[in-house]
């Protein structure tokens, strides 16, 4: 078998993570990656199973294979419908050689072995893996900015969610071994850290330092080189005020939160085990709201979750008027394997999760509108990421995570730098302005 590999990735920033580590293993391995499933010789399909959607995805690029030239290729199914599957995959996809879920990548190097011997089923499908994060071999895309994990696995029970089963429970990562990747990081030219976990607030130092997240996000924003610190997902009931604290007393840490509420009813809260109420999660947008500089809020909503009411779902449009989200995600309810949701009665028709949907996102996007043009004028620190070549502009975000274009800079090399940018028009979900010298930002700060 050639040694080529092709991987497609699905689903979260997780799981885009998990393609470096697994890329980066199989390049140290002595594979060579190509561009598309034909040329490889080895399709991996990193998977989300998240919604129902999602997981029929990789079902369909199988089958396409398995009516075409997929004959002399390994096939490797891994990530969240691997792990909840296991060897079912094999059964409903009979070309599939590898079944391994995240906390397995470790071990790629001999699964691969494995593989190579003509081993036609090979599965790596535990989840007691403590040694999850040690991957010396992880090939990042980006030269500027990079991922880094600080927790794996989940251990709320939201009744929705598969991500528990897929993922495992939670395991935090010692400060010591975070903050040595995060400073290789630094070293190697990136200024923009992304902390990432299911849910980062509850991360805890295993080690004797015993860090919690807020002081581990005060410290990897102090490490010299670094200028941007984000972090992913928070959950409202572990997102506690020092948090917010770190944020206002270090400029490196971005003043951005995305902060999942769910839904606006606390009934529906009650049903989906949030463990929280809509008074509760006020609070936490209360802080943020009163913070000493501006805090952008971001949130993901379900829709028709089993029982939810006209008025139930009437809450919800209610909080995106009072909260005033600077972006939002919105899903319709997807009924899951393994979730305690499936238990509950009265799911809402198909046609009424759409008609909703389409009534919040609309909503969201007045929303979006307004708050964007009321940043007409003002001035932006861009961290350059790109260039428009047809349009003449710079592609960048702000600390906000705000897409923000801009032009007016054509001759000089940008790219993975910090410029101010003032903005001269908004679109619902991005802005465009133009480079401004750094005197007259220094004056707006
Ligand atoms: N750990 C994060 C995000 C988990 S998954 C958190 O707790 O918020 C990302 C989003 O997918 C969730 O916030 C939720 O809005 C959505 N989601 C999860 N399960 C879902 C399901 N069964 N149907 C529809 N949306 C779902
Ligand atoms: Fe899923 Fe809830 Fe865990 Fe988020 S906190 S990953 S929604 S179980
Ligand atoms: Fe999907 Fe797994 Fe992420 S289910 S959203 S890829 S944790």
């Amino acid at each position: 078998m050639e040694k080529t590999f092709y991987i497609e990735t699905f689903g979260c920033q997780m799981n885009a993570h998990d393609s470096e580590k697994v890329a980066g293993t199989l390049l140290q391995q002595g594979y060579n990656q190509v561009e598309t499933p034909e040329e490889a010789g080895y399709v991996f399909y990193n998977t989300c199973s998240i919604r129902d959607k999602a997981e029929q995805k990789v079902f369909n690029r199988l089958q396409h294979f398995k009516k075409s030239a997929g004959k002399d290729k390994i096939f490797a199914v891994i990530g969240c419908v691997a792990q909840q599957e296991g060897e079912k995959i094999f059964d409903r996809a009979p070309h599939v050689n590898l079944v391994a879920g995240s906390a397995s990548y470790t071990r790629l190097p001999e699964m691969l072995v494995q593989l190579e011997a003509g081993n036609k089923r090979v599965t790596g499908l535990s989840l007691d893996n403590s040694e999850a994060f040690d991957t010396p071999f992880t090939r990042r895309d980006n030269p500027h900015r990079a991922y880094l994990t600080i927790i794996e696995g989940c251990d709320k029970k939201c009744s929705y969610c598969v991500v528990p089963f897929t993922r495992g429970p939670e395991r935090s990562r010692t400060s010591a071994s975070v903050m040595e990747e995060a400073t290789r990081l630094a070293d190697s030219g990136r200024t923009e850290i992304q902390l990432l976990g299911q849910n980062v607030n509850s991360y805890r130092d295993p080690s004797p330092a015993g860090w919690d997240f807020a002081t581990l996000l005060d410290r990897v924003g102090s490490i010299p080189g670094i200028r941007r610190v984000r972090f992913m997902t928070s959950h409202p009931r572990d997102f506690v005020r020092p948090i917010i604290d770190a944020i206002e007393s270090n400029r490196n840490l971005c003043s951005h939160v995305h902060l999942p509420v769910q839904s606006g009813s606390t009934s529906v809260l009650k049903g989906m085990q949030r463990l929280y109420t809509r008074e509760q999660y006020m609070e936490r947008i209360s802080w943020m709201k009163r913070a000493r500089r501006p805090i952008s809020i971001t949130t993901d909503i379900i829709v028709g979750f089993p029982g939810e009411t006209e008025r139930d779902f009437e809450d919800t449009l209610e909080l995106l008027e009072e909260v005033q989200y600077d972006s939002l995600f919105a899903f319709k309810y997807s009924p899951r394997p393994n979730t305690s949701a499936l238990g509950l009665g009265d799911h809402i028709p198909e046609e009424e999760k759409t008609r909703r949907i389409m009534i919040l996102n609309e909503r969201q996007r007045a929303i979006q509108i307004r708050r964007n043009s009321e940043r007409v004028g003002a001035v932006e620190e861009v961290h350059v990421e790109g260039r428009h070549a047809t349009l003449g502009q710079w592609i960048g975000r702000t600390e906000h995570n705000q897409t923000l274009n801009f032009s007016g800079r054509d001759d000089e090399a940008l790219l993975g730098h910090y410029v101010p940018a003032r903005v001269t028009r908004a679109g619902p979900n991005s802005l465009v302005g133009e480079s401004v010298n750094q005197a007259d930002f220094a004056s707006v700060l």
